[in-house]
C-alpha cells in the first residue's frame, strides 16, 4: 500500500503516520524528518534547507526529489510507504509519478486531513517530541502520562522544533495555500482521494482513517 498524507502544517499527518507504519508495516517516510537530520548533521543539503526552513519557506523541488527517490528504493519500503509532508507543489507530484512509473509502482490512496487553520497554530505551538525515541506529543491534546517522562521509552530528554513559532507558522501556511494546496486537484483526476475530518481528538481520527482504508483494501483486492 503506498499512500500520500495531505494536510496542513500541524495537521496531524506526523501523528497518523508513524500510526500507519506500525499498523500496517509500511515505512513512514517524512522529508521534513529528513531535512531536519541533514541539518543536525550541517551537511551541503542541511546547510542550504536551514534557513528556508527557519523562515517557513519551501525548500527547493530538485533537492526534495532526488532525496526522495533514493529513500523509495531503500529495501523497508518494498511492501509499501507512507509519504508524510512530500510531494508539496505540483513539480514534485509529476516527478513522483515519473519516478513511480519507472519503478512499475503507483499511489493507492491520497488522505487529506482537514483542518481549521485557527487550530493549527495552537497545535503548533504545544507539539514536542521524545529526543530519544521521537514519540510526539502536546501540551494540551496529546500530553504526557507522566510528568517529564516519555510514555513510550522512558526517556527524561524531549526537543521543541525551532520552526514551531508564531511568525513561521504564518509563512509555512501562506506556503502550503499557495503551493500545496493546488495538488488536491491534481490528485482527484488521478487516484481515490478520502476527505478526513482531522479537527476530530486523535483517536477519533485514526478510527477515519482506518474506515478510508479499509475501504480503498477492498478496492484494490478487486
Ligand atoms: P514538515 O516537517 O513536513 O512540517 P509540516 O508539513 O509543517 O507539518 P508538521 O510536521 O508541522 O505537522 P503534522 O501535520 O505532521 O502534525 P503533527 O502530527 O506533528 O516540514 C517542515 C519544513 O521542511 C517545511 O516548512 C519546509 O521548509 C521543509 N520541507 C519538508 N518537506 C518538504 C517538501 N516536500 N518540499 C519542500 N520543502 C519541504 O501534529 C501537530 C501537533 O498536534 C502535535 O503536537 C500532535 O500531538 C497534535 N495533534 C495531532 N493530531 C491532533 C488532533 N486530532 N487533535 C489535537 N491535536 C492533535
Amino acid at each position: 500500500m503506498n499512500i500520500i498524507f495531505l494536510g496542513p502544517p500541524g495537521a496531524g499527518k506526523g501523528t497518523q503516520s508513524k500510526r500507519l507504519e506500525a499498523q500496517y508495516g509500511i515505512a513512514q517516510i517524512s522529508t521534513g524528518d529528513m531535512l531536519r537530520a541533514e541539518v543536525k548533521a550541517d551537511s551541503a543539503i542541511g546547510r542550504e534547507a536551514k534557513a528556508l526552513m527557519d523562515a517557513g519557506k519551501l525548500v527547493p523541488d530538485a533537492i526534495i526529489v532526488s532525496m526522495l527517490e533514493s529513500r523509495i528504493q531503500k529495501p523497508d519500503c518494498a511492501k509499501g510507504f507512507i509519504l508524510d509532508g512530500f510531494p508539496r507543489t505540483v513539480a514534485q507530484a509529476e516527478a513522483l509519478d515519473g519516478m513511480l512509473k519507472r519503478l512499475g509502482r503507483k499511489i493507492d490512496v491520497v488522505l487529506m486531513l482537514q483542518v481549521d487553520e485557527d487550530a493549527l497554530a495552537e497545535r503548533i505551538a504545544g507539539r514536542f517530541s521524545c529526543a530519544k525515541c521521537g514519540a510526539s506529543y502536546n501540551d494540551v491534546s496529546n500530553p504526557l502520562k507522566v510528568e517529564n517522562t516519555c510514555d513510550h521509552c522512558g526517556s527524561h530528554d524531549f526537543v521543541r522544533r525551532a520552526d514551531d513559532n508564531r511568525d513561521t507558522v504564518a509563512s509555512r501556511l501562506t506556503a502550503y495555500r499557495n503551493e500545496t494546496l493546488p495538488l488536491l486537484p491534481y490528485y482527484e483526476d488521478r487516484v481515490t482521494v478520502a476527505y478526513i475530518n482531522g479537527m476530530a481528538p486523535i483517536e477519533e481520527v485514526s478510527a477515519q482513517i482506518d474506515a478510508a482504508m479499509s475501504e480503498v483494501e477492498q478496492i484494490t483486492q478487486k
